[in-house]
């Protein structure tokens, strides 16, 4: 069949959907970019924001609708909701959304083809069935999947983690993607390995609490997300090394401490905090206070004086006061972000927080979150700014949009666009050496001084 995913959400989410389109290609089925001819139509949800339940109602109502609008033909789609609205709506899907046939989640996708198979089985004998699937098995998902194919992003995500054990009081995170596991480390080597042979240059290992990895070595042991990193800088070929999403308890002393030893491990970090009130912070269950969060900061520039830093903030939380916002403020200030993201509060249901007698009238929220962004994007103009003048080495992997202009990332995670005249890399990007020369508010300039190619061996 021709499929087609459509992802949404986090990283994770674009992890899965590689994954899920590799296994429907490994059952015979084939991609294609444009919905309009799929006969398969895959919506890898999120639900970490509001209304994220009716998006998909009227993506799902959209699919329909353009299905019925080709007379003549029997075009109706294969429709499958993935992803964490699936998981958290399960049954409910079903009844709301006729079009639908298939509810899979996010631990159950590697059985995609499988139910797909069956509905298909199903319609060919002129009936319907519908199914769900939201279990959480006992089967190792990632072990059930085919292997990575040939050809792989020079920059590419790795799941080695999945789950969280915190239960933020505001987050759908546990509940949706359930406990906390990590991926044994061979599974993890293997994966990198392949994708690094596949030709990626770049890894970020991803997980909903990345940096709480326990992974189990061949020997029993259990390695931490530091020893997991140092093992894949290892890997020769292998140039940048990223990670993603950090909680600020699992900071351990060897992971600051791989900051300043690893050079492949890229000057970045993405550490929420999620607001500056020790209050507030209490009350999101995070565990830790401001200062806490703050002198982990201070360890980790100790670690790697330039590291860029980036967090999420959560504004207008029940029970925020003016006083509370304004530490969030300030606690902005006393870091210095890189990049940061920034949200009002939405109440997810089922979670403790959507409970709270003390939600904030909207309009303050939508107040609170002007007032943030504007500090956040003045502070990631300064940071750009303070980079021009600098030599790095950067990963363009993607074209811009006149020609000779290739867009990618600095090692401190900046979007960056450098004009390259003639081939550059295999026709698909590669590393080159740069002088940043002009910064904006979202991105800096680069000039070419050198294409440096892939690294040899660590
Ligand atoms: N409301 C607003 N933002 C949220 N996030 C998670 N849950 C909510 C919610 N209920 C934000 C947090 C998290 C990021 C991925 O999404 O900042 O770190
Ligand atoms: Fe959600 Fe908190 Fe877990 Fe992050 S640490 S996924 S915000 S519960």
């Amino acid at each position: 069949m021709r499929f087609e995913i459509r992802s949404f959400g986090c990283q994770m989410n674009v992890y899965d959907s590689e994954r899920m389109s590799e296994l429907l290609v490994a059952a015979g089925h084939r991609p294609v970019g444009d919905g309009v001819d799929a006969e398969l139509v895959v919506l890898n949800t999120c639900h970490i924001r509001e209304k994220a339940a009716e998006k998909v109602y009227s993506e799902v109502g959209r699919i329909a609708a353009a299905a019925r609008a080709k007379a003549g033909r029997d075009a109706r789609p294969l429709v499958v909701v993935a992803g964490c609205v699936a998981q958290a709506e399960g049954e409910e899907i079903l009844r709301r959304a006729p079009a639908v046939d298939l509810v899979i989640g996010p631990q159950t996708y590697h059985r995609l083809a499988g139910h797909v198979a069956r509905i298909r089985q199903a319609r060919a004998a002129g009936e319907r069935l519908r199914l769900v699937d939201t279990e959480f098995p006992a089967e190792d998902k990632f072990a059930a999947l085919p292997e990575r194919p040939r050809r792989a992003p020079l920059s590419a995500f790795l799941t080695v983690q999945e789950g969280c054990d915190k239960f933020c009081s505001f987050c759908v995170v546990p509940y949706t993607r359930g406990a906390e596991v990590s991926r044994p480390v061979s599974a993890v080597l293997e994966e990198a390995h392949r994708l690094v042979e596949a030709g990626a240059v770049e890894i970020t290992l991803i997980g909903q609490n990345v940096n709480a990895y326990h992974g189990r070595a061949a020997d029993g042991r259990e390695v931490t997300l530091a020893g997991l990193i140092r093992l894949l800088a290892g890997i020769p070929g292998l140039a940048r090394i990223r990670y993603t999403t950090s909680h600020p308890r699992d900071m351990s002393a060897d992971l600051i401490a791989a900051h300043g030893e690893v050079d492949k491990l890229m000057p970045y970090l993405h550490l929420p905090i999620q607001s500056g009130s020790d209050r507030i912070l209490k009350a999101m269950n995070r565990r830790h206070r401001a200062r806490d969060y703050l002198a982990v900061i201070e360890r980790l520039r100790a670690a790697r004086p330039d590291i860029a830093l980036s967090g999420d903030f959560i504004v207008g939380f029940p029970g925020e006061t003016e006083e509370d916002f304004r530490a969030t403020l300030e606690l902005v200030r006393a870091v210095g972000y890189a990049q940061a993201y920034s949200f009002k509060y939405s109440p997810r249901p089922g979670t403790p927080a959507a409970e709270a007698p003390d939600q904030v009238p909207e309009p303050v929220k939508a107040e609170r979150l002007a007032r943030l962004q504007e500090l956040l994007a003045a502070q990631q103009a300064a940071f750009n700014r303070a980079s021009v003048g600098r030599r790095v080495e950067v990963l363009l992997d993607r074209k811009g949009r006149h020609p000779g202009q290739w867009l990618g990332r600095t090692p401190h995670n900046q979007a960056i666009h450098v004009d390259i005249a003639g081939p550059f890399g295999d026709g698909r990007g590669g590393l080159a050496e740069v002088e940043i020369v002009a910064a904006g508010p979202h991105s800096v300039e680069g000039r070419l001084i050198a294409r440096t190619g892939r690294p040899a061996a660590a």
